[in-house]
C-alpha cells in the first residue's frame, strides 16, 4: 500500500463554554486565534504549517468533533476513501471546501469516532508583524512563555483497542506501533499508532463505558522537555491545575505533561521522544510493571486520569494499564 496518510492536521472539539476555551488557550497556553465564525474559533500555535490547528465551537459536553488528517497527495485522498468505502460498515460523505481547505471526506470509524481526511489545505502565510526570520517558520516564536510549537496528537477511548488499532492500520495504513495488556491477562488496554516517523500521532486507551467515540487527551508539541517544567509552573501560578507530570512515558519515550482546560477536555504537552523509519515495524506488547507510562516506575498516575470525554459511566484505562478494581472487572470479563 502507497502511503495514504501524512500527518495530523488539526483537530475538532466542542466545549460548553468556548469563549471560556478560547481564552485559555490564548491567554494561558499562547495559541492565537486565526479566524473567527460567531462561536467557533480557529486557534494556531506559531509553528502550525496551515492556518490552525485547533477549532474550538459550541457543544454541551467537551467532545472531539472529528480529527483531520492530511493524506500524501490528492490520489491517496481518493484511495483512502476508496478503501473506507470497500471495507464495509463505514460510510461517510464529501465537503467541497471548508475553511482554509478544500475538498474533504468525512466519516465515523468503526467505534465511533468522527474522522476527516483532505489533501488541499491552505499553508499559513504569516502577516508582516508575525513574520519569522527564520525562512522554515511559519511565523516567529511566541512571546509567551508555555506556547506550544504545534499540535502533535490525539489520544481517543474505543470499546476494543486491537480492533481499533487493526482497522485504522488495515484500512488507512496506520503503522501499529505499541500495545499494553494486562499484566495478568491479554486484555489490551492501550495503543499508538501512526502515520510517520513519530512514536504516535494517534493514541487510543481502553473505554469501559458504552458510549462510542470518545476522546482520552489532545496534545501539543514543544522543542524541549524543560519547557514542559516552565508550562507546569506557569499553569500553576495562574490557577491551572496540573493533573499528571511533567514525567517520560516508557512507550515513546516522550516527556508529559496534563492539564484541564475550561471545558474539561485534557490537554497534554510533550517533547523528546524518538523517531521509528522501520515500515515494517512489528508492534511490540508491554506490560504496565515495564512502565509503559511511567518510565522511572515509581509513580501512579491519579484516577482522575480514567476520565475520557464526555462524561460517560465507565472508566478508560491508561498507558498504565488499570486500576485495581478496574483491572479485576476486565479480567471477569477477559476471563
Ligand atoms: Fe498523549
Amino acid at each position: 500500500m502507497t502511503t495514504l496518510l501524512s500527518h495530523l492536521a488539526y483537530l475538532e472539539i466542542g466545549s460548553p463554554v468556548p469563549a471560556d476555551s478560547v481564552a485559555f488557550y490564548t491567554e494561558k497556553f499562547g495559541m492565537r486565534v486565526a479566524d473567527r465564525e460567531g462561536d467557533t474559533y480557529y486557534l494556531r500555535s506559531w509553528g502550525d504549517y496551515y492556518r490552525y490547528s485547533l477549532v474550538v465551537g459550541p457543544a454541551p459536553e467537551a467532545v472531539l468533533k472529528t480529527m483531520a488528517w492530511r493524506t500524501s497527495s490528492a490520489e491517496a485522498l481518493h484511495d483512502a476513501v476508496r478503501r473506507i468505502e470497500t471495507v464495509g460498515g463505514v460510510s461517510g460523505s464529501w465537503s467541497e471546501s471548508g475553511p482554509g481547505h478544500g475538498r474533504s471526506y468525512r466519516f465515523e470509524g468503526p467505534l465511533g469516532h468522527p474522522m476527516t481526511l483532505l489533501w488541499e489545505i491552505d499553508e499559513y502565510d504569516a502577516d508582516p508583524g508575525h513574520r519569522s526570520v527564520f525562512p522554515d517558520r511559519p511565523e516567529k516564536r511566541s512571546l509567551h512563555a508555555a506556547a506550544p510549537r504545534f499540535l502533535d496528537h490525539v489520544t481517543v477511548a474505543a470499546s476494543d483497542v486491537r480492533r481499533f488499532a487493526e482497522w485504522y492500520c488495515e484500512v488507512l495504513g496506520f503503522r501499529i506501533m505499541a500495545y499494553t495488556d494486562l499484566e495478568e491477562a491479554p486484555v489490551t488496554v492501550f495503543s499508538v499508532l501512526t502515520t510517520n516517523e513519530k512514536s504516535h500521532d494517534l493514541g487510543i486507551v481502553l473505554d469501559t463505558s458504552a458510549a462510542p467515540g470518545r476522546v482520552h487527551h489532545i496534545a501539543f508539541w514543544v522543542d524541549h522537555p524543560e519547557d514542559l517544567t516552565r508550562t507546569a509552573d506557569l499553569m500553576i501560578e495562574n490557577g491551572v491545575r496540573i493533573e499528571y507530570g511533567p514525567a517520560i512515558h516508557g512507550i515513546g519515550e516522550q516527556h508529559y505533561l496534563y492539564f484541564r482546560e475550561p471545558s474539561t477536555l485534557r490537554v497534554e504537552v510533550n517533547s523528546g521522544g524518538y523517531r521509528n523509519y522501520v515500515p515494517d515495524w512489528r508492534p511490540r506488547t508491554w506490560k504496565p510493571s515495564a512502565g509503559s507510562n511511567n518510565f522511572f516506575r515509581n509513580w501512579d498516575m491519579p484516577d482522575s486520569m480514567m476520565e475520557a470525554f464526555p462524561a460517560a459511566e465507565g472508566r478508560t484505562a491508561t498507558e498504565q494499564g488499570a486500576p485495581p478494581q478496574l483491572e479485576q472487572e476486565l479480567l471477569n470479563v477477559a476471563i
